[in-house]
């Protein structure tokens, strides 16, 4: 079997499939206000999505993560869940989602094979919670949360970005409810993907290096060796089940050991979040009418292009104009 492996020897084992850029909440370091959506024939659709997962699987990937946008906002993704479990050699399908429609969709999801979720979690005051997302009702997103647990999922993981003068004084509630929940808890270093007028980003950094020290205070954490395969460094907070990760692109580079690609919903193969080599996989699809052959040869062949790490915080670096909710989250 070809196998996914970049110039720097890096295995590729795991995609980030997005499968919309819309979303039903704001967020300040995500989106503009007044976001474009993309018009619905730019969008691949369900079948074109199962397509790639498939050969992606094929060449070796063993873990798939929907994300978005907010993946369930995406029309009878239900259908695709399915589809995907169903893939020989496929070992996890996670999913990235805000946690607004868990409460009505969780059973649902695990019933058709979903695995894993990390929820967005950014708040716990509702007003805040409001202001972060432009629009987004805390108590829905709890509830979600609650209805993820009911359903059977176990190694929910939270995900919490920290912006300086916002929720930064919030980092030990967010982990103490994570320890009440028995959730993982990852806090998420900014990053400058899409141009935000909202805030400006070299003010509102908060590194992980200063997020752990006030943790200290409360909490006693021990760091772990554990990965979970994605770019988060996990402690564990000594008495409980629940393990701290830092996502910190610009503290730490995580690109070393990088083993991911993404594709966007308009089908774009990135082969970074911090840079802009691509494949246009749709093209191949729709235009050029593509066999699998054909597209597993282009995919294997993208990898060269892989960059060796993101350049987040050189000043002379590219800027990257994509959104998180382009990119895939
Ligand atoms: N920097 C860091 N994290 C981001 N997210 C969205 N935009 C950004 C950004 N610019 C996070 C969300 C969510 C995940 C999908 O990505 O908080 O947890
Ligand atoms: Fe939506 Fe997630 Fe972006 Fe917030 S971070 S606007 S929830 S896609």
């Amino acid at each position: 079997m070809t196998l996914l492996v970049d110039p720097f020897n890096r295995r590729i084992r795991y995609l980030r499939l997005s499968v919309t850029d819309r979303c039903d909440m704001r967020c300040v370091y995500c989106m503009a206000e007044d976001m474009q959506f993309l018009p619905k024939a730019s969008v691949l659709s369900l079948e074109e999505l199962a397509r790639i997962a498939r050969l992606f699987v094929s060449l070796g990937v063993e873990k798939i993560r929907l994300t978005g946008g907010e993946p369930l906002v995406r029309q009878n993704l239900v259908w695709l869940v399915r589809e995907l479990t169903g893939l020989e050699g496929l070992r996890e399908l996670a999913m990235t989602s805000n946690g607004t429609r868990l409460a009505a969709m969780a059973t649902e999801l695990r019933e058709a094979g979903l695995q894993r979720l990390n929820i967005s979690l950014d708040s716990l005051h509702p007003a805040r919670f409001r202001e972060m997302t432009r629009v987004g009702d805390l108590d829905a997103v709890l509830a979600g949360i609650a209805a993820a647990h009911a359903a059977g999922f176990s190694g929910i993981k939270l995900n919490s970005v920290i912006l300086r003068g916002r929720n930064d004084d919030e980092v030990a509630d967010l982990v103490a409810f994570a320890c009440a929940h028995a959730c993982d808890i990852s806090f998420i270093e900014e990053m400058p993907l899409g141009r935000i007028d909202e805030h400006d980003r070299r003010e509102s950094l908060v590194t992980s290096a200063e997020i752990r020290e006030r943790l200290a205070a409360s909490f006693d954490l021990r760091p772990s060796t554990e990965s979970t395969g994605g770019p988060s460094r996990y402690w564990r907070v000594a008495g409980s089940e629940t393990r701290v990760g830092f996502i910190s692109p610009h503290s730490h580079n995580f690109c070393g050991d990088c083993n991911r690609v993404r594709v966007t919903v308009e089908g774009r193969l990135l082969l970074c979040l911090g840079n802009e080599h691509s494949l246009d996989l749709r093209a191949l699809m729709r235009e050029q009418g593509a066999s699998d052959e054909a597209l597993r040869e282009a995919i294997v062949e993208a990898l060269q292009l892989k960059p060796e790490r993101h350049h987040f915080d050189d000043a002379d670096a590219p800027k990257i104009v994509r959104f998180m909710s382009m990119t895939g989250g």
